[in-house]
């Protein structure tokens, strides 16, 4: 195909006005993901944005699993569901976080997956506020795991979640399609 994930994600992304509340708008990206081509380039350019040396990836619930199970079987690695609260059996790592409505909270498990030593690449489908993908990324830095990357198909670079992640972890690299 000669069509890059930026054009697939700029042809078929649903914007929609005033979902889940008044004031936001929300980028649908379910078009996306049900068209075979778009899929398999973004996760293909997914799979590239932190190179090689990429032992696990991690995926955000929910949105995050859809390209990140695929993203970790192209690069031949192992796949870590990072979870909202209450969906793991503990002992579990958390951390609580801001969202662009609400907040919530992350977990990863304490004990069954050693995460020490492992160079991480961070999978989600989009980035607003960045409030998600700061916890996820504290979160596995604490469990000792190395950052070495941030993918996401869509950013909204209003919300200046770039910069926010930047002031709280530092360089590493963010890579939006
Ligand atoms: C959405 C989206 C990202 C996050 C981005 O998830 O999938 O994970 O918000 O927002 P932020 O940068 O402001 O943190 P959400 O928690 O709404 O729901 P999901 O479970 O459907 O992925
Ligand atoms: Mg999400």
């Amino acid at each position: 195909s000669t069509m890059t994930a930026r054009d697939e994600i700029t042809r078929l992304t649903h914007w929609v006005e005033d979902f889940p509340v008044a004031g936001v708008r929300f980028a649908d990206l379910t078009p996306v993901f049900a068209d075979g081509g778009a899929f398999r380039e973004i996760v293909g350019e997914l799979s590239q944005c932190a190179g090689d040396d990429v032992d696990m990836i991690a995926a955000i619930d929910a949105r995050g699993f859809l390209v990140g199970g695929g993203v970790a079987d192209r690069l031949g690695t192992g796949l870590l569901a990072v979870r909202k609260k209450g969906k793991l059996p503990p002992p579990v790592h958390a951390q609580e976080f801001a969202l662009e409505y609400g907040s919530d909270r992350l977990e990863i498990p304490a004990t069954s997956v050693s995460l020490k030593g492992t160079r991480v690449l961070v999978v989600d489908d989009v980035l607003a506020t960045g409030g998600t993908l700061v916890a996820a990324s504290a979160l596995l830095e604490a469990a000792g795991a190395t950052v070495v990357g941030v993918g996401v198909v869509l950013e909204i670079g209003a919300l200046r979640g770039r910069e926010r992640m930047r002031e709280r972890l530092g360089g590493t690299p963010v890579s939006a399609l």
